[in-house]
């Protein structure tokens, strides 16, 4: 069960209208930022590639094209609707495959991973769902694999802009703000990661945080 102080699981009309929801509250840009962020990874042809809370497959498809028919792609998800859109969007894929997996559950990937990419999940889980999540991260990257979490920045967020203090203050779950003023990278640190790089999107109030497994 996820935390009722979540709203990370996306059902029903949200679930159907996700993409054009994101797009509007982007003014369009969602795809164009989610597949930025992916080449942003470094992810290059032939990685074997984990994606925790997969959504409706946007990064899915261009982490296939990036890592061609060498690459391996497993998208992790339990939103049946997220997933159903996530399927439908990569069926030509070859190396694209999903999973109804909750990813604070333990599990086991098919291969050592290079990479595990999590995009808009982290904030919505409570902090003994975070470490549950890291340690499956960690059991199943390769030593020196990377671990790219897209998520808010971090700021004080009544003392940030408007857009920020809105977006994560007002319309988001609480989960999302304690997220924004906790210190992540330290948190992840202390789990067996190196922070490696930190991108910035958007004004800032997003970020391509890159950990290294130690
Ligand atoms: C806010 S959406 C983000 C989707 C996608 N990563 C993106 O950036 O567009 C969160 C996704 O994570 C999935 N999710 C939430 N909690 C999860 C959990 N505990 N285990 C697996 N998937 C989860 C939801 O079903 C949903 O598809």
């Amino acid at each position: 069960m996820g935390s009722p102080r979540s709203k990370v699981e996306v059902k029903g009309f949200e679930a159907r209208y996700y993409d054009l929801l994101m797009g509007i509250l982007t003014l369009g840009q969602y795809g164009r930022w989610l597949k930025r962020a992916v080449r942003d990874t470094g992810v290059g042809p032939g990685w074997k590639v984990v994606e925790l809370g997969s959504g409706t497959g946007i990064a899915a498809c261009e982490f296939s094209r990036i890592i061609g028919d060498e690459g391996k792609y497993l998208g992790l998800d339990i939103g049946k609707e997220m997933m159903a859109k996530a399927e439908k969007r990569c069926r030509k894929r070859k190396n694209v495959e999903f999973l109804f997996q909750r990813i604070e559950e333990p599990f086991n990937t098919p291969f050592p991973a290079d990479l595990f990419f999590v995009s808009f999940v982290m904030h919505g889980l409570e902090n003994p769902d975070k470490e549950k999540v890291l340690a499956n991260v960690r059991n199943n990257l390769r030593p020196g694999g990377r671990f790219a979490v897209l998520d808010y920045s971090q700021m004080e967020v009544e003392k940030s802009w408007f857009l920020p203090r809105i977006l994560i203050g007002k319309l988001e779950c609480p989960l999302a703000r304690e997220f924004a003023e906790m210190n992540f990278p330290a948190f992840v640190e202390k789990r067996g990661f190196k922070l490696a790089a930190l991108k910035k999107y958007f004004l800032s109030v997003f970020s391509l945080y890159i950990f290294v497994r130690e």
